[in-house]
């Protein structure tokens, strides 16, 4: 058994990047194939081993710990810290440190609360092990790395840079990013600044690299999506759902869709890329629903063709109305016959008056 037992879970961000979704829920807690994103990421820590999870929360702290309470249900042993100020990735991992049992050589793993991943989280502690480092890291690797935190290795993956979302041709120097799961030795956590900000990813990684650290990384190019823009989300639940992604949470069969508990669908509504109908959701006659996620209490009223988009929980599509690639935040009524695409949000509670929007002629 090469397995760390003890993880800490990053699940205070604001998660800008994704509102309106994150208006009412922390990113974390949005559901994904008819969970909280969340449970993926706690179920496959479990299934790797880990028993003892931290969980560093900020934002929208007080709804973590009424759903998964001290985690038996998943058994885990689940515990919430949540900071006064937001710390930063860095200063969230050194504000939990006390909770952590693990003795100062001891692998501790950490994981951003928004990458869904088919990671072998038992092969990063392993390869943590052999390389004898003192921090080991996910790396993945990405057509256009832009927008992501570089990190060159060399030829026995030890870690030589850390460049932050570079932007010239000449500061593109790999194709590997910093994927958002690392392994850290206990000491290691005990000698970031406690009580201020600290990005791990600006300051602690390229501050332990300059004073002769060993980090490590790990190339492992399975499944791997950054959950934190609206299309990377209906995606990632998308691929979950159709069996692409994996996790042992998703509640039911993997296939073309997944309709939970309560949900309404007229027999002639086409479902289909990984489509999740919500709780108590309604749709309609003639709707076509493909890529999309209906959250729970959500109408989609007749001949509404929705793709790659998020319908909020209890807001209302109307009648023929064509989505595409939007967001519409919970409790948000768009009238019918509105043409919503290209990344549009409709914030939570707006209403549309029918046939308002439009991308087309109408006639
Ligand atoms: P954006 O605002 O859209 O960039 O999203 P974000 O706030 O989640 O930031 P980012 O994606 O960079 O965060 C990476 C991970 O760290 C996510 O799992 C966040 O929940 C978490 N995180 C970011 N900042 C903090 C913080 O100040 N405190 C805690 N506890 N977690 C954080």
């Amino acid at each position: 058994m090469t397995s760390s037992r003890e993880a800490i879970l990053l699940v205070g961000g604001k998660g800008t990047r994704l509102r309106p979704l994150t208006v009412h829920t922390p990113k974390p807690m949005v559901p994904a194939a008819g969970v909280p994103f969340l449970t993926h990421q706690l179920a496959r820590a479990r299934a790797a081993g880990i028993e003892h999870i931290v969980m560093a929360t900020s934002y929208l702290a007080e709804v973590f710990e009424p759903y998964f309470g001290d985690g038996s249900a998943l058994g885990l042993h689940l515990e919430y810290v949540t900071e006064e100020e937001p710390l930063g990735t860095g200063g969230a991992i050194r504000n939990v440190a006390s909770r952590l049992h693990s003795a100062p050589g001891d692998p501790v793993l950490i994981f951003n609360g928004d990458i869904l991943t088919g990671l072998d989280i038992e092969a990063l502690v392993e390869t943590h092990r052999r390389a004898n480092a003192d921090v080991s890291l996910h790396l993945t690797r990405v057509a256009d790395p832009r927008a992501f935190g570089l990190v060159p290795t060399d030829g026995t993956g030890r870690v030589t840079a850390f460049l932050e979302k570079p932007q010239t041709p000449e500061e593109i120097v790999t194709d590997q990013i910093n994927a958002g799961a690392y392994v850290f030795n206990r000491s290691v956590i005990d000698t970031i600044p406690a009580d201020r900000p600290v990005s791990v990813e600006r300051e602690t990684f390229p501050n332990l690299l300059s004073s002769g650290a060993h980090l490590q990384g790990m190339v492992d190019s399975t499944y791997w999506l950054d959950l934190g823009t609206p299309q990377a989300f209906v995606r990632g639940s998308a691929d979950l759902v159709l069996g692409r992604a994996p996790s042992p949470a998703v509640p039911g069969r993997c296939g073309e869709h997944l309709v939970l508990d309560g949900a309404e669908v007229a027999q002639d509504a086409k479902l289909m890329g990984g489509t999740v109908i919500g709780k108590g959701a309604r749709v309609e006659p003639g709707a076509r629903i493909e890529g999309s996620t209906v959250m729970d209490g959500a109408v989609v009223e007749a001949g509404a063709q929705i793709t790659d988009s998020l319908i909020g929980a209890g807001a209302v599509v109307g009648a023929r109305c064509v989505l595409d690639g939007a967001v519409v935040g919970d409790n948000a009524r768009i009238g019918a016959d509105n043409e919503l695409r290209a990344g549009a949000r409709i914030w939570c509670d707006a209403t549309i008056p029918p046939g308002s929007i439009r991308f087309s002629s109408d006639q």
